[in-house]
């Protein structure tokens, strides 16, 4: 066995997030969020990018979000799951619409204040650090009717009230905070990343920055509020993430791959680094865009984050030739297709050197702690005749991940922590399929929504464990 190149506080665990798990969707005086009205099946994208307005919900429809795998009635015995497995930390989300149904309500609804006091102390008996998410592709529904979301102002305000409540009900239980989840998907996805739908006429570029504006805004604000409620608070910016390569040496697909990157990395420049990035100006312009600030927006801006966090799948890839009907979505952001690596059965590139120069790079331009907080294969599972589940590939996928972390650490990035996503299968944000599996842990549920929801150890949990036990060091 190799030596750890983990430092020895590294924590190490698993993530999920409240809409593609919790299910219960109206249980406990919760809201209708923005996730529960996306279907399963052939108009999930369309009301996904915010192309067509879904507001209510159809008897004909199938909505894989208000089941989810049940963890809001069987969080104990996954918690216990994730503590056999050694977890040291445990990435899920809070659901907005549990503390503040509406979103604009002045006080927030006890149940599902007590709902996550009750699920973060269970983590704490196991010696497990909650990581959390304020907002992970939820939003009232409330708010998206009556609002229209986050292009209007009025969300910095409902969003940080509802992130004090939660700095102060969740005070001593947690203390490692992300405000958006993957903060850029607000351009790829609008509806599903910010609750964005679109009208005739409307600048669809203009609509999605001026609600970005107002979405790190709320960040820092959240941020401000966080150090204030406790010092010991820590937060996080979050980035969907993935480097861009060139297609080829030609000059502009060089510069292509350098302008969607910065489309990307434009949030976390604001997020880490407290200021609007320089190339702005310009790229506004030339989208004919004009932001609403107002004064004092660049004071508020100033509250940076403490940490860098991110999601990393795949690389991505691009040329000046590029366009919609040569690239594919890969985690939602569109891409070539890199004919140098091979790609999952979704198309998803895997590419675990590509994570090691994702990390470099965002290390040079931030100088701030990472936190690798989504990272894993979406694979098709086969339960045989004993009963196991074998999945090598995706024992292979995080083995060849985890050493191009570790190769990232030797190149000197401090990183906090590792949570892969999916740690326990769960409903596909992408495709709201179930069949999409990422998991240690393998739930007995299929796309249509049939199954025990029983929980069963995978190989891969028992490679985990052993993973976590010699901190990194035995990936065999
Ligand atoms: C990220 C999201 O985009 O990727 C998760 O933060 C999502 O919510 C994950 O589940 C994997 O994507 P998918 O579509 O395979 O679930």
């Amino acid at each position: 066995m190799n030596e750890s190149l983990f430092p020895k506080d590294f924590l190490w665990g698993g993530a999920i997030a409240a809409n593609q798990a919790e299910g219960a969707y109206l249980d406990g005086g919760k809201g209708l969020t923005t996730v529960d009205t996306i279907p399963h099946g052939k108009d999930r994208l369309s009301v996904k990018l915010g192309i067509e307005k879904r507001f209510s919900l159809r008897d004909d429809e199938y909505y894989p979000s208000h089941v989810g795998i049940d963890f809001y009635h069987r969080y104990k015995e996954d918690i216990a799951l994730m503590a056999e497995m050694g977890f040291t930390v445990f990435r899920t989300s809070i659901a907005w619409s549990r503390i503040y149904p509406n979103g604009d309500e002045l006080t927030p609804n006890a149940e599902g204040i007590a709902f996550y006091r009750d699920m973060f102390a269970e983590c704490k008996k196991y010696g497990i650090e909650p990581l959390v998410t304020l907002c992970h592709f939820d939003v009232p529904m409330h708010l998206v009717k009556e609002y229209g979301s986050w292009r209007n102002r009025k969300m910095v305000e409902f969003f940080t009230r509802y992130a004090r409540t939660c700095f102060e009900a969740f005070d001593g239980l947690v203390k490692y905070w992300l405000t958006f989840n993957e903060i850029n998907i607000l351009l790829h996805s609008p509806y599903s990343g910010a609750g964005l739908v679109f009208e005739e006429g409307d600048n669809k570029e203009q609509v999605k920055y001026q609600a970005t504006h107002h979405e790190l805004l709320a960040s820092a604000l959240a941020t401000k509020i966080a150090h204030e409620v406790n010092p010991e608070n820590q937060v996080g910016c979050m980035l969907a993430g993935g480097n861009f390569y060139p297609y080829s040496c030609k000059p502009e697909d060089v510069w292509a791959a350098l302008e969607k990157d910065r489309e990307n990395l434009f949030f976390i420049d604001v997020q880490a680094r407290g200021a609007y990035p320089s190339y702005t100006k310009r790229v506004f312009r030339e989208k004919g865009i004009t932001l609403e600030i107002e004064p004092g927006d660049d004071e508020i801006l100033k509250n940076t984050v403490d940490f860098v966090s991110f999601s990393y799948y795949a690389s991505r890839c691009a040329s000046a030739d590029m366009n919609d009907s040569n690239s594919n979505a890969a985690n939602i952001v569109k891409s070539l297709k890199n004919p140098h690596i091979q790609a999952s059965e979704w198309g998803w590139g895997i590419d675990p050197l590509g994570l090691r120069i994702t990390m470099n790079m965002m290390y040079d331009r931030y100088q701030k702690p990472l936190f690798l907080v989504e990272n894993g294969l979406g694979a098709k599972d086969v339960v045989n005749e004993q009963g196991e589940i074998n999945d090598d590939y995706r024992i292979s996928y995080l083995r060849e991940h985890i050493k191009a972390m570790a190769d990232a650490i030797d190149d000197g990035i401090p990183v906090m922590g590792y949570t892969s996503w999916g740690c326990i299968d769960l409903v596909a944000a992408s495709t709201g399929e179930m069949s999409k599996r990422y998991g240690f842990v393998y739930v007995d549920r299929d796309d249509q929504g049939n199954g025990t929801l029983v929980r069963t150890r995978k190989k891969s949990f028992y490679w985990y464990k052993k993973v976590i036990a010699s901190n990194g060091a035995d990936l065999s």
